[in-house]
């Protein structure tokens, strides 16, 4: 847990970009791969198939590597170049879709792709962080690991897209600590928690449908960041507190900087930032001034990313 600046709360930040693979997805992927082994769905001949084009690939073709898994990513061309180069190094192959759904995105094209794909491969394996729940129990160790680092602790903000995050650490800190309040920080133009859907061009944050996962989760309050404020958080972060981040890590500093300017609280409260990436993914994008500008113009106009999930 790192110490963080703050003048209205004892502030920390958990930097989930020291995993192995670089993000908070490697305990998602640990956690999803480590069950299809133990229930005997995944073996030494299986074929492992993922719709990401983000962290959770990243995550997934780096344990199946050190496992000598062949593991399969199906990813579109709104991935990072970064990434893409990643896991073509690592992955068993990969299956890159170009043609559009009837949303004008990727995403059902690359949903139906997966689905064909598990139907025609004999032995085949389906990581669906949507779905399944060993996704979110791979965060209870987090989980743990918080309620172990405090005596005293007030909130937690989550960035929410797949929920895996929020709804294990929910779960497992409530059950030890049901007074700390989980806060869920969300983008505008998400439906996870009921807003109309809009085109979003920030990646690693909110979903275009609600994960049915997440109905085990225990969220006290919800905060909605608008995509120019994830931008402006994701700066201070870096000018403020020396760290360089990606974007729901930026959602989560602001969000939490709006919820103590809204929220009364007697005594200095501690709170807990959940910063799952680092920046670098985010180069061409949240850390480009002109990419910035030309978003801001675009604004609601459509022709941008959606369901990136780095
Ligand atoms: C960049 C990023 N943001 C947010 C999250 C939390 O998302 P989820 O709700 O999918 O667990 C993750 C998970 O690893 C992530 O990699």
């Amino acid at each position: 847990m790192k110490h963080l600046s703050n003048e209205t709360t004892h502030l920390y930040a958990k930097l989930e970009y020291y995993n192995f693979s670089g993000s908070s997805k490697d305990r998602a992927a640990y956690s999803i791969i480590y069950n299809g082994i133990k229930k005997g769905k995944i073996d030494q001949d299986t074929t492992i198939i993922a719709s990401s084009s983000g962290n959770l690939a990243i995550a997934i073709a780096s344990i199946c590597k050190i496992l000598k898994l062949k593991f399969v990513p199906v990813i579109d061309p709104n991935i990072n170049c970064d990434y893409e180069t990643l896991l073509n190094l690592i992955s068993y192959k990969v299956v890159k879709v170009t043609e559009r759904d009837k949303t004008g995105g990727f995403l059902l094209t690359r949903i139906s792709t997966v689905n064909q794909m598990c139907l025609n491969t004999a032995n085949s394996f389906c990581a669906d962080q949507y779905g399944d729940p060993n996704n979110y129990r791979g965060y209870y160790g987090l989980g743990n690991e918080i309620v172990s680092a405090f005596d005293k602790l007030d909130y937690i903000f989550i960035a929410v897209s797949s929920s895996g995050a929020i709804t294990g650490i929910s779960k497992s800190v409530k059950r030890q600590k049901p007074d700390v309040k989980i806060i869920g920080v969300d983008v505008e133009g998400s439906v996870i928690f009921g807003q109309p859907p809009m085109k979003r061009f920030i990646s690693g944050i909110g979903a275009s449908q609600v994960p049915p996962i997440m109905s085990n989760a225990i969220i006290d309050d919800v905060i909605i960041t608008s995509q120019a404020d994830i931008i402006k958080g994701c700066f201070e972060l870096l000018n403020e507190q020396a760290i360089f981040a990606g974007a729901s890590s930026g959602a989560v500093y602001i969000a939490s900087k709006t919820y103590f300017s809204q929220h009364y609280t007697a005594d200095k409260p501690t709170s807990l930032l959940i910063l799952p990436d680092k920046g670098y993914a985010y180069l061409d994008t949240i850390y480009n001034k002109e990419w910035g500008i030309e978003m801001s113009n675009k604004f609601n106009k459509s022709q941008i990313l959606e369901d990136v999930e780095l």
